[in-house]
């Protein structure tokens, strides 16, 4: 009997680590992080050397990311979400 409920507790912490988990991933579906799609995006082509140092107002970003966007190899276009995420994240830089 005391060996079953201890399968009970550790099947019960199992599934609670796999919903906490769940829940975290969930936070981050669209991808609202700046910082990472920065990372996941803007450092295909160069580093973040020029990034970090532009200091831009946010009209000039835009206009950078639009630019950077119209480059071949990009890839998908971030989505406005993704844009307004990662704007919002350079003007801290
Ligand atoms: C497909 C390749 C590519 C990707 C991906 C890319 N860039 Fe660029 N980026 C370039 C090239 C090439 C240049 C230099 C030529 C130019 O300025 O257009 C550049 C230059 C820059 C500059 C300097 C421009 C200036 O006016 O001083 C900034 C800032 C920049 N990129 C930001 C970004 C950001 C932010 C992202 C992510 C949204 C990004 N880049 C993703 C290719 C890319």
């Amino acid at each position: 009997m005391k060996k079953k409920m201890r399968l009970l507790v550790l099947l019960v912490l199992m599934v609670l680590a796999i919903l906490v988990q769940g829940l975290y991933a969930g936070s981050h579906s669209g991808n609202d992080d700046g910082a990472e799609i920065l990372q996941q995006r803007c450092t295909v082509c160069h580093d973040t050397g020029r990034i970090e140092q532009a200091g831009f107002e946010r009209q000039v970003w835009e206009r950078t990311v639009e630019r950077m966007m119209g480059k071949p190899g990009f890839g998908p276009r971030l989505s406005d979400e993704e844009r307004k995420a990662l704007i919002d994240h350079l003007l801290t830089l």
